[in-house]
């Protein structure tokens, strides 16, 4: 056992499986003792049973750690607030949260029916909510705390998974006013785009060249939680893990601008766009392109 989250409390969502159930071994083994959240679901998000999550807390205990389960759904404010209260009354306090819980229902926009948006969303981004909520009003009052998101690189943009993309849009969005709204208690906040072999990602279409185990995921979890990265400042930033290499996103911030005196009319929009204001190519467009044309000669695409 290393001892990076020595006396810590730390809840997961979506432990049950894949990358929350390895963050969670992870942060037991160094130290932290553990809510292990799950569901129980489908990838699809079907059929919840409380033994994924229980299954988990036994194999922590089998190696010398600590933990509770808790199968509630936290795409619910109930289920939120409960990953929190039993940390609460379990060990007494809440120093990290990480929600990791997430499910897919893949489909083109023009075919989306709501109920393959609204649970996505809610799982992802409304999952995220609840959980930051109860913990971020704790945390407060604690003066230390860190929120941790996850997203994905889907979060630029996707084909055939538009619910699941403006999620992980969502939630980094989220993470950054968690970031802002909380600094002054102390508090930090960041978002994990992780690649990983989860059985999530055994159904993308494609070859990923870039891909890692959920065990390189939680090693980056497991710092982010600690004291070592509280003390860097590192709040408000996305990164992306997939196997050997670490990433950090840009900010997004304006690349150029132009004024109108007097106003803007759509005369002088069509003087100014195209030219001066101009565009901020789409690099994912072009690899869309990419894979329909390698599709089309028959050869199974890759794609980062
Ligand atoms: N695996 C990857 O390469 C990859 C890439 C990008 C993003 N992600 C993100 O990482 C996270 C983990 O993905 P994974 O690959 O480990 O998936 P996974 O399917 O292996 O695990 C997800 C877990 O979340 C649980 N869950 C689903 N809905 C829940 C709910 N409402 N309440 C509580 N638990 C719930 C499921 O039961 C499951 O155990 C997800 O947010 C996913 O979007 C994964």
């Amino acid at each position: 056992m290393g001892n990076f989250l020595a006396g810590k409390v730390v809840a997961v969502t979506g432990a049950g499986r894949g990358i929350g159930r390895a963050v969670a071994l992870a942060a037991a083994a160094e130290g932290a003792r553990v809510v292990v959240n799950d569901y129980g679901v489908s990838v699809e998000g079907a059929s919840p049973t409380s033994e994924v999550a229980e299954a988990v807390v036994k194999e922590i205990e089998a190696a010398g750690g600590e933990a509770v389960a808790v199968a509630d759904d936290i795409s619910t404010m109930a289920g939120g607030q409960r990953v929190v209260d039993v940390a609460l009354s379990s060990y007494g306090r809440i120093d990290g949260v990480v929600c990791v819980a997430g499910i897919l229902r893949e489909r083109m926009l023009f075919n989306m029916t709501e109920d393959e948006w609204d649970p996505v969303i809610a799982t992802h981004l409304k999952g995220t909510f609840t959980v930051f909520r109860a913990a971020a009003a704790v945390m407060r009052k604690q003066g230390a705390g860190t929120l941790i998101g996850f997203t994905s690189g889907n979060h630029q943009g996707s084909v055939s998974q538009a619910n699941y993309s403006a999620a992980k849009g969502g939630i980094i969005s989220l993470v950054r006013s968690a970031a802002l709204g909380l600094n002054r208690y102390g508090v930090t906040a960041n978002a994990v785009a992780p690649v990983a072999r989860t059985r999530m990602s055994a159904g993308v279409p494609m070859e990923l060249t870039e891909i890692g185990e959920p065990e390189d995921v939680a090693a980056l979890v497991v710092y982010l939680l600690s004291d070592g990265a509280r003390e860097q400042g590192i709040t408000g930033q996305v990164y992306t893990v997939a196997g050997p290499k670490i990433a950090v996103w840009a900010q997004p911030r304006e690349l150029r601008s132009a004024y109108a005196v007097g106003g803007w009319t759509p005369e002088r929009v069509a003087e100014v766009l195209p030219g001066v204001v101009g565009v901020d190519p789409m690099p994912l467009l072009e690899r869309v392109r990419e894979m329909r044309r390698a599709a089309a000669s028959g050869e199974r695409p890759n794609a980062q």
